[in-house]
């Protein structure tokens, strides 16, 4: 089947609110394609519970968040993008608000919650504690209701189209059926989401398995910060593979964290208690696991009012009747899950990559916003902020002259006898990345799971589906295990256990380009060629 070709002014992958908000405020300037491999509505922002967190409560401010946001982030952020986060965070979430974008309120004065690692009650949401339910709904609408957005669902991106050193285009296979797509645009937007998927408990859709990452690297650009993965403290935990998050809103409500000996353990770690940046509590909550030798602690929220409980969190409340755990009276098992990627393609602070033509948003992207250790409820704030300039800066490439090249656009296929291998491989990553590269981490452990990860058989078959999900989980899994195995010292999301402190020397960041690894450092001119 030859090539469907088409032309747009931008192309977004990815509808999660970074991509739906690029396309809402693209299709100002031209014609947008969005292309997602799931459906409108598949994404780790849809399933988001916390809410967005913004400096506008009368008893804050932009420093404060500035100053929470840094210090989450363990001394690795940008503090400039950081700024512009908290800043202009503060106009777009006005600017909604202006729109008819109703958050919870009383009497129409915004309630804030309080979640880890804030100094104030900062965080609003949307339907308690379903705010990416409500917010991506709100933006899908926009996309499905614009004629100059045209929306291609079930279609996997495969290749970036590169001419003279710029992306001027996407590969693309529709899943269904199986029509190889090409689309021509001066500006390709990955707002692909991240790759917690890849581990064996995640709170994160099937979907989020770093293809975009992949699809930059292979492309030649620069990946930042791989390492950094963020664990949430709370994930439902049942004995098997599967989770639920529930929601750190819960213990700004008064939720209590319990050992398996009934001992109530934050206080011992840290001064803000359950409330601690998620960082610490995480480690403190495998350190008790470590100390009873169980695989959970415990949610305690007997105490709480159950109907305010039930009506602030009904989806939590409803996931745990459907478990049969009854909150005014059980203890909830929880354990640490795979939960946010702070690491991702490299971008400057308007969404641009080192390779014209490309630009990153939302959790896909390295914008310095996170450094180490996210803060909580930050990442809606910086899908919408970020996309924002991403799309202000591609707009001036629209009109930019493109010669189409037929003979670079090889098909792509689908062998379903392939599909059993990608999900051994899928499950052995997962296995190895979940063993060494989790909270907990050792060099040796880490050098040995690379090995295994490089020795896996990926098929030789270039221009198959299930063949390049292999490739590109295995490329991800060894930049993951190759930058943690590289940082040896124990910094925000993870503590290493040959080297237990924080070192000066590490204050810098891991950059892959094109299968070698830089360390950079900030102000330093020259970095490091490590490989
Ligand atoms: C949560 O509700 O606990 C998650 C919020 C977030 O990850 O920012």
């Amino acid at each position: 089947m030859p090539f469907e070709i088409f032309d747009f002014d931008f192309v977004v992958v990815g509808s999660g609110l970074a991509g739906l908000n690029a396309a809402v405020k693209a299709s100002e300037y031209g014609r947008v394609a969005v292309v997602t491999k799931g459906k409108l509505n598949e994404s780790s922002s849809f399933n988001a519970q916390g809410g967005i967190a913004v400096a506008i409560g009368e008893k804050d401010n932009p420093k404060n968040h500035i100053k929470d946001t840094l210090m989450a982030g363990r001394g690795l952020c940008d503090p400039e993008a950081v700024k512009m986060l908290v800043v202009q965070g503060r106009e777009d979430v006005n600017a909604l608000i202006r729109e008819g974008l109703t958050f919870d309120n009383r009497d129409g004065k915004l309630l804030f919650s309080l979640e880890g690692g804030h100094s104030t009650n900062r965080v609003i949401h949307l339907n308690g504690a379903n705010t990416g339910k409500y917010i991506t709904l709100y933006f899908a609408e926009r996309v499905n209701n614009n004629p100059r957005i045209k929306i291609f669902e079930n279609t996997f991106a495969t290749g970036l189209l590169k001419q003279n050193g710029k992306v001027i285009g996407l590969k693309a296979l529709n899943l269904l059926d199986e029509q190889n797509i090409a689309f021509y645009s001066p500006a390709v937007i990955l707002a692909s989401g991240g790759y917690s998927r890849i581990y064996e408990r995640s709170t994160n859709p099937d979907t989020s398995t770093g293809d975009g990452v992949w699809l930059a690297a292979e492309a030649g650009t620069e990946i930042r910060d791989i390492e950094f993965i963020q664990f949430h403290p709370t994930a439902f935990y049942d004995g098997t593979k599967f989770t639920f998050l529930i929601s750190e809103a819960v213990r700004g409500e008064g939720g209590l964290l319990l050992n398996s000996n009934l001992e109530r353990f934050m206080p011992r770690y840290d001064e803000m208690n359950e409330l601690a940046p998620r960082d610490i509590v995480a480690k403190a909550i495998l350190s008790e696991m470590k100390k009873t030798r169980k695989d959970f602690v415990y949610l305690d929220l007997r105490h709480l009012n159950a109907k305010l409980f039930k009506e602030k969190f009904s989806n939590i409340a409803n996931f745990l009747n459907t478990a049969s755990i009854d909150f005014t009276k059980d203890l909830i098992p929880v354990a640490p899950a795979a939960h946010y990627t702070m690491g991702g393609i490299k971008t400057d602070l308007d969404g641009a990559t080192n390779i014209p033509g490309l630009f990153a948003c939302g959790e896909c992207a390295s914008t310095g916003v996170h450094g180490a250790n996210r803060l909580a409820s930050n990442s809606l704030l910086e899908c919408l902020v970020f996309s924002e300039r991403a799309v202000e800066k591609a707009k001036n490439l629209i009109g930019s002259k493109i010669e189409k090249c037929e003979k670079d656009l090889s098909p792509v296929f689908i062998s379903s006898t392939m599909h059993d291998a990608y999900e051994t491989l899928k499950i052995k990553v997962a296995e190895l990345l979940t063993k060494s590269a989790n909270i907990l981490r050792k060099g040796e452990n880490l050098k040995e799971a690379l090995k295994e990860v490089k020795e896996l058989k990926v098929g030789t078959t270039l221009d198959e589906y299930y063949s390049i999900k292999a490739r590109s989980l295995k490329k991800l899994a060894s930049m993951i295990l190759k930058a943690a195995e590289l940082r040896e010292e124990s910094c925000g999301a993870h503590q290493r256990d040959d080297f237990k402190q924080t070192r000066a020397e590490f204050e810098g960041h891991f950059t892959f380009k094109e299968n070698e690894i830089y360390f950079e450092r900030e102000n330093e001119q020259e970095s490091r060629l490590l490989n």
